[in-house]
């Protein structure tokens, strides 16, 4: 089978890719996201593409993880594709940014492909159908064998104006799933730049006040929080304690980058974007995930769980994330820029790269880098 993943991933990046990128992103994104609902559940798809492995598998928090490769939040944003990714071979998934109410997104171009600098161009500002259309499409799949989180964010709308009322809009959504047997943890979306408010939460004080509130609500699920990139210690430490004070210990490291200038972009894709608003994902958003995470492993060890996300297009780039200290990674572009085939390759690489190293688990590798 690695010889058919090698195949496959040739085939998407010589033919498909570049038929795919003579359209427009978020039209090839849609059409690919309904074709994958229709055609992932076939057997054809896990026998091609998916790899397991007893070395990969964790369970943290009480959340049997077959493997470490998760899809990051963006991707599957309404849940269309809860039922299948599974059979893609990733280890979880999480759907959305799902926001209360519903929105349709910001002005287009919502993503533009820069594809020299390994990125993309992200200003989609929380496009949701809304929590109660992803909970009803969620509720009438048989997801008991996938392991799915909800990214939950405030609605980008004009009414939830103030930071107060985004707590309430949080909280709403968060009432609306936490019941659901199929919601395996969330993640706490306090990182989106591209929204009404910006990011009110990534102030260590008022991400206080959104940790209180959502820990009130008795969520059962393990609470995961997608922090902020290009964030200083100072302030990623104050957002860690508080979430700690709160009983919330997994951080995600991290969201979309934002800084262009010697973010290692390619000078004609660079002015390319010069009028267009949005974060930046890939290679950009790379280093400043790789830092944090080994910075906040050195800081807090195992009281804490990273999810390693940003910039992870080959088993090497999740290895080393995870040597830093994640126990986890997720990714989006790389799957995009190298086909979907590349989940399986990761994990098989990983099983090698911690063998090479002398792990009887994966799990041994986590923090190695010292
Ligand atoms: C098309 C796209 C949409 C995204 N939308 C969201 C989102 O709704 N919520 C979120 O937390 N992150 C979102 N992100 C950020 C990703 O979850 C991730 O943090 C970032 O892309 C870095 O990972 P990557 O380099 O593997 O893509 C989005 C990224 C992409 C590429």
């Amino acid at each position: 089978m690695q010889l058919v993943r090698w195949i496959f991933g040739i085939v998407y990046r010589v033919c498909v890719k570049p038929i795919l990128f003579l359209f427009d992103a978020e039209a090839v994104h849609d059409a690919t996201v309904a074709m994958g609902a229709r055609i992932g559940t076939a057997a054809i798809v896990p026998a091609l593409l998916r790899f397991r492995h007893p070395m990969l598998a964790q369970t943290i928090d009480g959340i049997a993880f077959e493997n470490p490769v998760g899809l990051a939040a963006g991707f599957d944003y309404d849940g269309l594709l809860a039922g299948v990714l599974g059979n893609v071979g990733f280890g979880f998934h999480t759907v959305g940014t799902v926001t209360a109410l519903p929105y349709e997104g910001n002005a287009r171009p919502r993503l533009t492909r820069l594809p020299r600098s390994r990125s993309i161009l992200v200003n989609k500002g929380f496009k949701s159908s809304g929590a109660h259309a992803v909970r009803a499409r969620l509720d009438a799949m048989n997801l008991a064998r996938e392991t799915i989180g909800i990214s939950v964010g405030s609605s980008n709308v004009p009414d939830i104006d103030t930071p107060e009322k985004a707590i309430a809009d949080y909280q709403e959504t968060f009432l609306l799933f936490k019941d659901r047997a199929y919601v395996k943890y969330f993640e706490l979306n306090i990182s989106c730049p591209n929204t009404r408010l910006a990011q009110p939460f990534a102030n260590p004080d008022r991400f206080r006040e959104l940790a209180q509130a959502v820990a009130g609500l008795g969520v059962r699920q393990p609470i995961w929080v997608k922090m902020p990139s290009e964030h200083g210690w100072d302030d990623t430490r104050k957002l860690m304690e508080s979430a700690l004070e709160y009983q919330i210990h997994t951080f995600i490291f991290s969201n979309l980058a934002h800084t262009r200038e010697g973010a290692g972009l390619n000078p004609q894709e660079y002015a390319r974007i010069a009028s267009l608003g949005g974060g930046l994902s890939g290679k950009p958003a790379q280093r400043y995930s790789d830092d944090a995470i080994a910075r906040a492993f050195r800081a807090y060890g195992d009281k804490v769980v990273l999810v390693g996300c940003g910039g992870i297009f080959s088993a090497r780039d999740a290895y080393r994330k995870i040597r830093a200290g994640a126990r986890l990674v997720q990714l989006i572009t790389g799957m995009i820029y190298q086909g979907p085939q590349l989940i399986g390759q990761i994990n098989e690489q990983l099983v090698a790269l911690a063998r090479r190293d002398g792990y009887a688990s994966l799990a041994g590798a986590v923090g190695s880098a010292g």
